[in-house]
């Protein structure tokens, strides 16, 4: 039966953008809002250990606004367990943590993780929370996902996005189709992303029984180049209206 792709758009980077400056704009809950209207199947958003963009007062506005599922990523932390207890989003996805990286650079390693891992997926799980885990595209990993009764999980895909040369790209697209068929035949939710763009999407997204993509750069760098035309133009017609304006008081003065 054939069943569409989803997409969860992560406007992680709206708040980047928006924390840079100190302000209250760009506005992550609006970009959701305008995500949604243009077709996002969920919202994902990362609350890191340092706040470098997404915040805890985001999170909990989302809350109120969204009318499609949360997906928070958060570390395997005490403090990040008791935000998703107090939230209660649709979805946790795991993901490993350091606070010195640009992005988040491997998957979770749920074979060293093991114990607390199944203490959290059962705690999460039983306040209906659906949790998955971030994790390289590995049958050993998939394995212990399984294991620990993670329903879903997430492939990464940084190794096919970040490849450079046609071989190396080859071969991890491959090893994410193999992960995505095994953890399929072991009867888990498959979900996929990192480093996804307009030019490498594709691929992944003809991966038969991935369910999701999360994808938030690319988009966020997309919108800006769409809107920069019309950013331009709106603000040359204030200060030309203003200025059209001024001349005229000063005329009748
Ligand atoms: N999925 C997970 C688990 C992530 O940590 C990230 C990055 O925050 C993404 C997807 C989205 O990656 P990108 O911003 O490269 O599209």
């Amino acid at each position: 039966m054939y069943a569409d792709i989803r997409l969860g758009v992560n406007i992680d980077h709206v708040a980047t953008v928006r924390n840079a400056r100190g302000v209250a704009y760009p506005d992550p809950i609006t970009a959701a809002a305008l995500a949604e209207l243009a077709g996002a199947d969920g919202i994902t958003v990362h609350l890191r250990e340092d706040r470098r963009h997404i915040k805890d007062r985001d999170v909990f506005l989302l809350k109120e606004t969204l009318t499609v599922p949360m997906n928070l990523e958060m570390a395997l932390t005490d403090e990040m367990l008791k935000v998703a207890e107090a939230l209660r989003p649709s979805y946790v996805c795991l993901v490993p943590e350091k606070r010195e990286e640009l992005t988040t650079e491997g998957g979770l390693d749920v074979i060293s993780n093991e114990a607390k891992l199944e203490t959290a997926i059962q705690h999460l799980s039983s306040l209906n929370i659906q949790v998955s885990t971030f994790i390289d595209p590995s049958r050993a990993q998939i394995d212990v996902a399984k294991k620990v009764g993670s329903p879903l999980i997430e492939i990464h895909t940084g190794e096919y996005a970040e490849a450079n040369s046609v071989k190396v790209r080859s071969d991890a697209l491959d090893r994410v189709i193999q992960a995505v068929k095994h953890a399929d035949e072991l009867g888990l939710v498959v979900n996929a992303g990192h480093g996804l763009n307009y030019n490498n999407v594709a691929d992944i997204a003809g991966i038969l029984p991935i369910y999701e993509l999360n994808i938030g750069h690319s988009i966020v760098s997309r919108a800006v180049f769409e809107g920069l035309k019309t950013a331009v133009f709106q603000m040359k017609q204030l200060m030309c209206d203003a200025r059209r304006n001024a001349y005229m008081l000063y005329a009748k003065s």
